[in-house]
């Protein structure tokens, strides 16, 4: 079920924060917030503290954090939707239940919205071939008559009530055209477009219905790509870009998921027709059922980047559990599967294919990247870090397969590893670091609850969205020397999405509806803590400070990237692809160079 994100709002909003957790705590009022004994955690002195202003909480004993919808979540041991519903019902909220059931007047609704965004695409696909720029646009991309037929491409105007007149000589009412998401009400009354000036993606449902658009922008001006909002006809986390086309194909059952509309339409022009495209979301259950109608195989080709964040991982985990095989494929040079093709043709992007990498071995290989397997202590890292991923893979053979070559690389027995496995089952953790003696990567605090030392980068980039909470007058200073999306970390980088969106329009920050975007308790915290701390500078080192957490950012960025190159031209070594590995090494060359100006 699919709660939408305005409800949510609403429902949120309904339910004070104060008031809900006195329900189940006591709390006491001290100077701005409220505190309480911790719920959470066992304890004989108040640590846990609620803000009315924030609309979240947070306990400085354990660190648990989040907002309303959190807390419930956490107290009830329940998920974000059952919480969601609990809170509605507490605020007498009804929610639009999608139950699948046979509502008339929302079908007849749903079939006008079909014809309306059908119409909008016609209109679009006729102004674009007489759009000098926009068939341009596409020209210099590569993109021909054949392709704009195929994927429907089209235009929309300059003008402010282009589509909307357009669509009002057609017959349809404002409202109508509205709840399609192509127009968008002005403040005053009345309508404007929402797509103008920009080259036009109809999106196809599986059953060739358009149930919304993509606008591009011909420049370089934000955003890049506009999308349709939610509406009744579409839910984002439902579809996927180029499956009309894709589901149509025999390409034994296998396909390609790209993130972006010019990737998925690249593949398909050089005849690999089997991709579809996320449009920048995590992968859904839905879209995982929805895929595996179609194929066994998927094979992600995200850049590095994305590939690598938590909420990528995630919806592969969701894909395997469905029942995919998943593999990652990447791609050489840090470009995009449209550069990657155009550039090198269909040849080597079948190449990169072929050599794509099981879900398993990836995650192991990541997590491997930070230890120095030539000391007992780095090599128990390593381990740990290994059991913890074959732990989530639940056929016996093939963790079979992945303890045996564990084995025979770290020289650790496989029965020690299978043991491991099962003590890590038994209390959801390993029992590995006991055996680590000195320097280690983790602390023991007064609990003997094991405490990550977080890495630089990441206490950089919750230092400088704290920061900008704190102070929102610093947000021109920071955004000139950091966008969003250099934020390494996937939570920091959405909320420093978000955060910086609102800054743009001048609009108030309410951490409780920010933290609302996760709705996963271990996201949520994080993003609570952000809002929980303060970071202290003296005026005159602001700039400074802002400059280190910066360098820190970007350092850490060409690391990874630093990273990924050597184990890549590793492997090309050893296939003895000298060719390819050059190649590799002129970037790295490029990289350490800026590292040296860092
Ligand atoms: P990318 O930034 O990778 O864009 O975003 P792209 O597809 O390579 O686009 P080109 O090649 O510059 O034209 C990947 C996807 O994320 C979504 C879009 O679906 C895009 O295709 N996105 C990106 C947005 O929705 N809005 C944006 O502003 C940017
Ligand atoms: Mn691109």
């Amino acid at each position: 079920m699919i709660i939408p994100e305005e409800t949510i709002e609403n429902i949120r909003e309904s339910n004070d924060i104060v008031d809900v957790i006195s329900e189940y705590v006591a709390l006491n009022k001290k100077g701005k917030s409220y505190v309480g004994l911790c719920p959470f955690h066992k304890e004989k002195t108040p640590s846990f503290s609620v803000s009315q202003d924030k609309q979240i909480f947070h306990c400085f004993g354990c660190g648990e954090g989040g907002n309303v919808i959190t807390f419930m979540m956490k107290y009830h041991n329940i998920d974000f939707i059952e919480a969601v519903r609990r809170l509605a019902d507490r605020a007498n909220i009804i929610i639009p239940e999608n139950n699948g059931g046979f509502d008339k007047e929302k079908m007849d609704l749903k079939k006008k919205l079909f014809k309306v965004t059908r119409e909008a695409a016609v209109y679009f696909y006729r102004n674009l071939r007489s759009n000098h720029e926009g068939l341009a646009y596409l020209n210099k991309r590569g993109i021909g008559p054949d392709i704009i037929r195929k994927f429907g491409l089209g235009f929309a105007n300059q003008g402010w009530n282009d589509l909307i007149d357009y669509l009002k000589t057609k017959g349809y009412d404002e409202q109508t055209i509205e709840k399609a998401g192509l127009v968008i009400k002005k403040d005053g009354g009345g309508y404007y477009d929402r797509f103008r000036n920009r080259v036009m993606f109809p999106i196809f449902d599986v059953r060739n219905r358009i149930i919304g658009f993509g606008g591009r922008v011909l420049d370089d001006s934000k955003p890049k790509y506009l999308n349709s909002p939610e509406t009744l006809i579409f839910n984002k986390g439902f579809n996927l870009y180029g499956l009309n086309l894709a589901a149509k194909q025999q390409s034994g059952r296998k396909m390609i998921i790209v993130e972006g509309y010019m990737d998925a339409i690249a593949l398909h022009q050089f005849g690999i027709n089997n991709a579809v495209a996320s449009l920048g979301t995590a992968l859904t259950k839905e879209q995982a059922r929805l895929l595996k109608r179609y194929c066994d195989e998927v094979i992600i080709c995200y850049d590095a980047d994305t590939a690598g964040q938590a909420a990528t991982l995630r919806g592969l985990d969701i894909l395997s559990a469905a029942g995919c095989k998943v593999k990652i494929l990447n791609i050489p040079k840090g470009k995009d599967p449209d550069e990657y093709v155009r550039a090198e043709g269909p040849d080597a992007f079948r190449r990169c294919y072929d050599n794509a990498e099981p879900l398993i071995d990836y995650k192991i290989r990541r997590k491997s990247q930070g230890f120095d397997v030539s000391t007992t202590e780095g090599k128990i890292g390593f381990v740990k870090s290994c059991v913890e991923v074959l732990n989530s893979v639940e056929d016996p053979v093939t963790v079979d397969a992945y303890i045996k070559k564990l084995a025979n690389e770290t020289g650790i027995s496989a029965s020690a590893l299978y043991e491991e496995m099962a003590r890590f089952k038994k209390n959801g953790q390993n029992t590995f670091e006991k055996h680590i003696s000195g320097k280690t990567r983790y602390n023991n605090n007064i609990d003997g609850q094991k405490l990550y030392l977080e890495p630089a980068y990441l206490k950089a980039e919750k230092s400088i969205l704290s920061m900008l909470y704190e102070d929102s007058s610093l947000f021109e200073k920071i955004a000139r020397s950091i966008g969003w999306d250099d934020f390494n970390d996937g939570v920091y980088r959405e909320i420093a999405h978000i955060m910086y969106e609102k800054l743009k329009n001048k609009e108030n920050i309410i951490p409780g509806s920010v933290i609302s975007i996760f709705q996963n308790p271990d996201d949520m915290k994080k993003a609570a803590a952000i809002f929980e701390r303060t970071v202290s500078v003296k005026e005159n080192d602001i700039d400074k400070v802002i400059n280190d957490f910066v360098n820190i950012i970007n350092k850490s960025k060409l690391m990874k990237r630093k990273d990924f190159l050597v184990s890549k031209m590793k492997t090309f070594e050893k296939k003895g692809d000298v060719e390819q590995s050059v190649k590799l090494l002129k970037e790295l060359g490029n990289i350490e160079k800026q590292l040296k100006t860092l």
